[in-house]
């Protein structure tokens, strides 16, 4: 599979690079503003030094020679420069940002989710779920509907200079297109608990053609005959899994999944229960039900998120992580 595009090598020093129809109209006004700063803080610094060389106090310099008070010609000057610069870069930013923020009719819809630590895709017209990547054909608009489960989030693809808050009860849009097949890096970046630095996805830029063919093969349940127990594995990530259980015996968030099928444990309430596929498949469509003492119980349930095969196969992994 093609590499994720990179953020630090691909682009400038200043921002990574560009793939997106309006992220080069982005990209003048930062350049703009960012080089009027520089031409500012040049000018501002030099003239400060040079008056403080050419002013400075000395024996043949003690006292002021003249006080001035007040310049008209001077104070309009160094308030209407500044009024008509700042008036042209609200002007550049406003249309911009109107272009940015109101998505086009015929944007492709993507319901996004975001959970403690994970982002979920739904494509509303087929009704296809995936966990932790986003497909989407090349060069069309595409809009996303995002909220989250729990606290807030924020849905961020630097390489499309696109960001936006995800907030629990309330649906937040954004829309992007993207000139480039490829994949590249989506982000949370809004502080949201321990796993918030791993709270990462991929978004999949495939031409329009493999595009309906990967949605044709999700709609079909995808990967049957991948062997279970692999499939597990491959969910493990995919499905965010991995932000914590670990597969070494560490503990993470929840329990490790290492050497657990079969084993007892002791629960939060006081009782017993024995690691057997029933109890596996109830921790994942209903994690709230049996805690395992000292861990907290903020699973959030895979119910209509995985499909009956996808739970047997990680409930098959498991039975492997002796
Ligand atoms: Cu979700 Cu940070």
């Amino acid at each position: 599979m093609e590499k994720v595009k990179p953020l630090l090598s691909d682009g400038t020093l200043w921002i990574p690079g560009s793939y997106s129809s309006f992220s080069s109209n982005y990209d003048s006004l930062f350049y703009f503003i960012f080089w009027l700063s520089v031409i500012f803080t040049i000018a501002i610094v030099g003239v400060t030094l040079y008056f403080s060389f050419k002013y400075k106090r000395s024996e043949s310099n003690l006292v002021a020679k003249k006080q001035i008070v007040h310049n008209n010609k001077l104070e309009i000057i160094w308030t209407a420069i500044p009024f008509v610069i700042v008036m042209f870069i609200f002007y550049w930013g406003f249309k911009d940002y109107l272009y940015m923020t109101v998505s086009p009719e015929n944007a492709y819809e993507v319901r996004v989710t975001g959970k403690k630590w994970f982002w979920t895709y739904e494509y509303p017209e087929t009704g296809v779920k995936t966990v932790g990547e986003l497909v989407v054909p090349v060069g069309r608009p595409i809009k996303l509907v995002m909220s989250s489960t729990d606290v807030l989030h924020s849905f961020y693809i630097p390489n499309l200079r696109v960001k936006r808050d995800v907030v629990p009860n309330k649906y937040s849009n954004l829309w992007f297109d993207v000139t480039q097949e490829g994949i590249y890096q989506i982000f949370c970046t809004e502080y949201c608990g321990d796993q918030h630095s791993n709270m990462d996805s991929k978004l999949i830029v495939k031409s329009y053609e493999d595009f309906l063919d990967w949605m044709e093969e999700q709609k079909r349940g995808a990967s049957k005959d991948v062997p279970l127990d692999l499939l597990g594995k491959k969910l493990y990530k995919e499905q965010g899994c991995n932000s914590c259980h670990s597969l070494d015996g560490s503990v993470v968030v929840g329990p490790s999944w290492k050497g657990i099928y079969g084993a007892q444990r002791l629960l939060a309430d006081g009782s017993e229960v024995k690691v057997d596929d029933n109890y596996l498949r109830e921790s994942i469509v209903y994690p709230a039900k049996k805690i395992v003492k000292g861990y907290p119980n903020i699973m959030a349930s895979y119910a209509g998120l995985l499909s009956d095969r996808e739970i047997n196969g990680i409930i098959e992994y498991i039975k492997t992580l002796k």
